[in-house]
């Protein structure tokens, strides 16, 4: 049987979602029942890019399991030199499943063609499926049901609004995208076909008109990680400051749905996609989201090695 990987949601049905969000949901409530659930299997994880939350839950995530998590990297492998099939068909040797955080989706995808153990996407230009599966299981725990509700995205079309434009129309969700520009390397054709023929799928260029009756209003940085702090990118940064103000995730935008959850991946930029009064507000779920990454990956890792 070929392997599972998880590159996006893209090619999972709605059902296999649902699934993985009540594994989360279990964990979460019984973590202690899954303490030898994934014993002497171990995770490698390579990273190109930084990482917080997304390396921090997996390793986490592989010990309260009770297996290992191994931390790659890039720079310091042998990847930077090699074949990345064969440094990857070496990796496999010695692991039971595999996380990569890469620049681009088309060397995640030379190393799925060639894993005889699962692949986890974890970001690339194009999609973040882990962070939107922990950003759907928030939403749920908040709303109970998810069919539905509205959630705007303000800021760049990218990879994060990609995902999650996937599972939440998946889910029976509304989706609207509120952005002036695309970030043109996140581009999918046929994600937006995928999208769109859900009927669940809209995008409003004015953020006033697409706040209202939002149940959600979500944001992610304007400039992707590798280029926030990069002098030879402070010009396009600047000018993306201003075309992008007005998408910013405010007090102001706010006003009009005082019950909206306010969702943030992180890191944010306070002051840029969002503002202080956004971040702190006490409809802010931006710190259980960050949470749930640990209980999504857990069931993202079970599901995978076939022990759900
Ligand atoms: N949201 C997210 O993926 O966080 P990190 O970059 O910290 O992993
Ligand atoms: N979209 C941003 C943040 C993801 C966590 C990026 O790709 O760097």
């Amino acid at each position: 049987m070929a392997v599972r990987h998880l590159i996006d949601f893209k090619d999972w049905k709605s059902k296999e979602i649902e699934e993985l969000l009540d594994i989360a949901l279990k964990i979460k409530k019984n973590k202690e029942k899954y303490y030898d659930v994934l014993k002497n299997k171990t995770l490698t994880m390579i990273f190109q890019k930084t990482s917080t939350r997304t390396r921090l839950s997996f390793e986490a995530g592989m010990t309260q399991l009770g297996g290992h998590a191994i931390f790659l990297d890039w720079k310091t492998t042998q990847f930077i030199m090699a074949d990345i099939q064969d440094e990857a068909k070496c990796v496999n040797r010695y692991s039971d499943v595999i996380m990569a955080r890469l620049l681009r989706n088309a060397d995640l995808m030379k190393i799925a063609e060639v894993s005889t153990v699962p692949v986890i996407n974890g970001l690339c230009e194009k999609y973040h499926p882990c962070q939107v599966l922990a950003d759907i299981l928030t939403v749920k725990e908040n709303k109970g049901n998810l069919k539905g509700l509205k959630l705007v995205y303000y800021g760049i079309a990218n990879n994060v609004s990609n995902s999650l434009s996937v599972i939440a129309t998946k889910l029976g969700m509304n989706f609207v995208l509120s952005a002036p520009e695309r970030h043109a390397i996140s581009l999918d054709e046929e994600l937006l076909k995928q999208v769109n023929a859900t009927g669940l799928y809209s995008e409003e260029k004015d953020p006033l008109k697409a706040v209202k009756d939002a149940d959600i209003v979500y944001t992610d940085t304007w400039v992707d990680m590798e280029l926030f702090l990069d002098p030879k990118f402070e010009e396009e940064k600047k000018r993306r400051m201003k075309t992008f103000m007005p998408y910013q995730v405010n007090k102001e935008l706010l006003k009009g749905v005082p019950d909206a959850l306010i969702m943030h991946d992180l890191p944010a930029h306070r002051g840029y996609e969002i503002d202080d009064f956004a971040m702190k507000s006490s409809n802010s779920i931006i710190f259980d989201q960050a949470e749930n990454r640990l209980h999504a990956q857990k069931a993202i890792l079970l599901k995978l090695l076939g022990k759900a």
